[in-house]
């Protein structure tokens, strides 16, 4: 017996909507905050969570149902099994060691490109139209080796990158000039960590070109100022990973901001890791970095040719060729 009684729809076509499905790899800190920040915005019918943990998978899974009052409605699953992300539009995976207080995200590696052998495969298998997004660390690194397991096509496989260094950047940025960080335009590229590279020279607030305003306001140039707010931008995760252990929150809505634009189709402009070869000189080996990037429903639908100057283009370079000497010892 129905609870409703189904009404007759005269001739009325039903309405086609399309099923949106996201599948989180990991139900860790990070994880959790992208599910549930997806979920506060209305991006997906359907979240599968997939964690190795089934207690904790389990007890994530009842939390945020038991939130159903609240929120859009969502259907939330869970399991240990990557059969239940079957036709995922997007997965994203988090899974992995993260970071002690005082390591680099480059220490993570050997223990996640083991792990994200037995994640990339079967998620490929079970969705092979889907749009990969890695978050793990380092993103980079496992970006290419998603790229490498999966056997997609580079437009489908994407790191979440320097998105959240950039949100660093224009929050410190915006607190400086005392402006709103969504009116301050501002790229960090290259690798997500300590060589990441800061695009001084395309800053602007409200349409405003920043360098050549202090420039001609005759504002003692703020050179250091702005070497320093870089410096925090690269100090910032150690911080907050010294103080409470792990960063979830910004990164959390950072993915968040990457899905919408994807599944919606926006278009929008993010600096997200995507494969990098041709671009500033990169040639003599495959890899991954963040560079601003058009993001749709195909994922990476092409990058910005932004202007680098000569002294960023050759820290972007160097950046590259940190990546590529780690990339060469991994054998994949
Ligand atoms: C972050 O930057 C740790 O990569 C992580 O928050």
């Amino acid at each position: 017996q129905a609870f409703f009684k189904p009404i007759q729809r005269a001739g009325l076509p039903s309405p086609a909507k399309r099923h949106t499905k996201i599948s989180v790899i990991g139900a860790g800190n990070v994880g959790m905050a992208i599910a549930q920040t997806i979920l506060t915005q209305d991006l997906a019918d359907e979240i599968v969570l997939i964690d190795a943990k089934p207690d904790k998978l389990r007890g994530e899974m009842l939390d945020l149902q038991h939130a159903a009052a609240f929120l859009p409605r969502t259907k939330i699953n869970a399991s240990v099994d990557y059969e239940l992300t079957v036709g995922s539009d997007l997965c994203i995976v988090t899974a992995g060691a993260r970071q002690n207080p005082g390591e680099s995200r480059l220490d993570l590696l050997q223990r996640n490109v083991a792990l994200f052998k037995n994640i990339i495969p079967p998620l490929a298998r079970f969705s092979p139209d889907t749009i990969l997004l890695i978050v793990s660390n380092p993103v980079d690194v496992l970006t290419y080796v998603s790229w490498k397991l999966s056997g997609f096509p580079s437009n489908r496989v994407i790191g979440s990158g320097t998105n959240l260094d950039s949100s660093r950047f224009r929050f410190l940025i915006a607190d400086h000039l005392d402006v709103n960080a969504q009116d301050v335009q501002a790229y960090i590229v290259g690798e997500h960590g300590d060589s990441s590279v800061a695009l001084w020279s395309s800053i602007s607030v409200g349409g405003v070109p920043v360098l050549s305003f202090l420039e001609n306001q005759q504002i003692a140039y703020e050179k250091v100022t702005l070497e320093k707010i870089h410096k925090e931008v690269v100090d910032s995760a150690y911080e907050v990973i010294s103080l409470k252990g792990y960063t979830s929150w910004a990164i959390g809505y950072s993915v968040a901001n990457l899905a919408r634009s994807i599944l919606r189709d926006q278009r929008k402009i993010h600096p997200v890791s995507v494969f990098a070869n041709g671009f500033y000189g990169i040639e003599g080996g495959d890899v991954f970095l963040s560079l601003p990037a058009q993001l749709g429903r195909g994922g990476v639908l092409g990058v910005t040719n932004v202007h680098l100057t000569d002294e960023e283009a050759k820290r972007f370079r160097d950046s590259a060729n940190t990546i590529l000497d780690v990339q060469s010892q991994l054998g994949i």
